[in-house]
């Protein structure tokens, strides 16, 4: 299990670096009214590629021993305790929401005509990247803080 949360540590950056890249290149596509180009869809699927390997992770941490344990005891005392609550439920569910944007968005950018495509990146990929913002436990937050970068013990 140290395996998979030290990967899912380290995996947030990728996901950080090709989310803001993904972001960076809708914007400049939209200022500078550029084609849509072989970099902005490379950026975009790194950034799919990345949440979907981590959404994957984040499945096998909360199925696996302690989180089941205590989904299984009862969702009430659960959803009373903000570090459970945040794990279990929030996270979770925030971090679904922005992989299933990212997916929506690769479909939507594909589809539409060539003058909307920054503009649909900046709408799918900006709020998914800004949801995994907001929803990962940073150091600075009280009852969910978790390190920066995580190695093996
Ligand atoms: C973009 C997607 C995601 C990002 C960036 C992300 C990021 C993180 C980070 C930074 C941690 C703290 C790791 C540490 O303790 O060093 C964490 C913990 C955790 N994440 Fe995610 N996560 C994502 C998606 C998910 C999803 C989809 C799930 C579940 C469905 C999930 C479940 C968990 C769980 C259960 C933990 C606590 C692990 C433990 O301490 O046992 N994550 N996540």
């Amino acid at each position: 299990m140290e395996f998979t949360l030290v990967f899912h540590s380290i995996i947030r950056w990728a996901i950080l670096l090709f989310g803001a890249w993904t972001v960076i290149n809708a914007l400049t596509g939209l200022a500078s009214k550029r084609p849509y180009s072989a970099n902005d869809n490379r950026s975009s699927l790194f950034f799919m590629i990345f949440c979907d390997v981590q959404l994957i992770l984040g499945l096998i941490l909360l199925f696996s021993n302690t989180w089941i344990d205590k989904i299984k005891s009862g969702m009430g005392p659960l959803m009373k305790d903000p570090t459970n609550r945040f794990f279990v439920v929030e996270h979770g569910m925030m971090m679904m929401i922005a992989w299933v944007l990212v997916h929506i968005g690769r479909s939507a950018v594909k589809k539409t005509t060539p003058e909307n495509k920054h503009k649909k990146m900046l709408v799918f990929f900006g709020l998914a990247f800004l949801i995994i913002i907001i929803s990962i436990p940073w150091p600075n937050r009280t009852e969910v803080a978790r390190p920066l970068i995580r190695w093996f013990n």
